[in-house]
């Protein structure tokens, strides 16, 4: 028998959503990105597990940390599965586990679905916050789970006056528009990329496509383009003829996404890179919104606001409840 105990929490999908909500995982978000900056958190770059040679039609992304100012250790595992949606289940699939970083006793094993998606859609939010010149016109290209939390959150801190959402299914475009039917900024589907880009003040791409979803001649100056999908979305110009160039992670963007293709053939280095939003927050670096200026973001993802959010929630739930449902892992 052991001789001592190792409390692990259960936290499933619907209780994380009782004890979160958009509000908090952009707070979260914000103050984890501001951390990273401050050099406060420990996270090496994730690894990306693809079975697709071996005939698995999935991937999967390991990502570790230690959070300083939280105490926390834990990793996320998150992956994309294309055959999910034909089943039910989302293309996106994530858990996390919480580990006490002195002892590596596991503490909890939460659900990263609802966190996840929230974190992802917090993330052009604040992006946005802190590098549009303009917020009235938003185009959002791919107008799946990720493009809904992504105009959820971006609704909760920018004042936007229109949203043109473009997608190659009319039935995601349909269903995404009805979702926002109590929205203060009116919606508009377009079939058109183009049509929907022209004149728009921030475009988001955050499809499963690897395509070149926007032309660089679509993209007016003072506007702000954040790419957020695993693959190529943009034509190379857009990112090379932008004038300034935002990430979230520096080396994780070289190899994801849309620069992934031009870190490849070296059309981009890593001292391609203007602004790392992280720095922007904890100070370091200095971005005042020009009308001049385009700027191009990609948004990669980090796992370390995912284990906060997580920790945020199991601390809530530890607070406001007397009986935790604890599996000793000793037992
Ligand atoms: N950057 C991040 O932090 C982050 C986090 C999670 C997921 N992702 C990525 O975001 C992307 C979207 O994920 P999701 O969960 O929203 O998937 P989803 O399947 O719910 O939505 C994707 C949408 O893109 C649309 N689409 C595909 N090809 C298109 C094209 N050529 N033109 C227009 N629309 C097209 C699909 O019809 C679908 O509606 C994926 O690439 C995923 O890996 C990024």
């Amino acid at each position: 028998m052991s001789k001592f105990t190792e409390k692990v929490m259960l936290i499933g999908n619907d209780t994380v959503q009782k004890y979160a909500d958009a509000d908090m995982a952009i707070k979260m978000v914000a103050k984890t990105w501001e951390w990273y900056g401050r050099g406060e958190i420990i996270m090496p770059p994730k690894i990306t597990t693809d079975m697709s040679s071996a005939g698995v039609a999935g991937w999967f992304n390991s990502m570790p940390c230690y959070v300083k100012p939280y105490d926390i250790a834990g990793i996320k595992l998150v992956g994309g599965y294309d055959n999910n949606k034909k089943k039910g289940m989302p293309y996106i699939k994530a858990n996390i586990m919480l580990t006490d970083p002195n002892s590596g006793m596991l503490k909890a094993v939460v659900s990263g679905d609802w966190i996840s998606d929230f974190r992802t859609g917090s993330q052009p939010a604040i992006m946005a916050k802190h590098l549009a010149y303009k917020t009235d016109v938003v185009t959002i290209i791919g107008s799946g789970l990720q493009g809904y939390t992504s105009l959820l959150c971006m609704s909760r801190l920018l004042d936007i006056k229109e949203v043109r959402v473009c997608d190659l299914s009319e039935a995601a475009r349909k269903s995404f528009i009805a979702k926002f039917g109590n929205a203060r900024f009116t919606l508009v589907e377009y079939t058109d990329n183009e049509a929907a880009c022209r004149d728009s003040d921030i475009i988001i791409t955050v499809t499963n496509a690897d395509a070149e979803l926007v032309k660089a001649s679509w993209v007016k100056p003072g506007s702000l383009v954040m790419t957020m999908g695993s693959f190529k979305e943009t034509e190379p110009e857009v990112v090379l003829n932008a004038d300034v160039i935002a990430v979230d992670h520096v080396a994780q963007s070289l190899h994801r996404g849309n620069i992934k293709p031009l870190y490849e053939s070296g059309l981009i280095t890593e001292s391609s890179f203007d602004i790392e939003i992280a720095l922007l927050l904890a100070g370091k670096q200095k971005y005042v919104p020009s009308p001049d200026k385009r700027v191009y973001a990609q948004i990669v993802g980090m796992g370390c606001p995912d284990v906060v959010i997580a920790e945020t929630v199991r601390r809530r739930i530890q607070e406001q409840t007397s009986n935790n449902n604890y599996f000793d892992m000793q037992s």
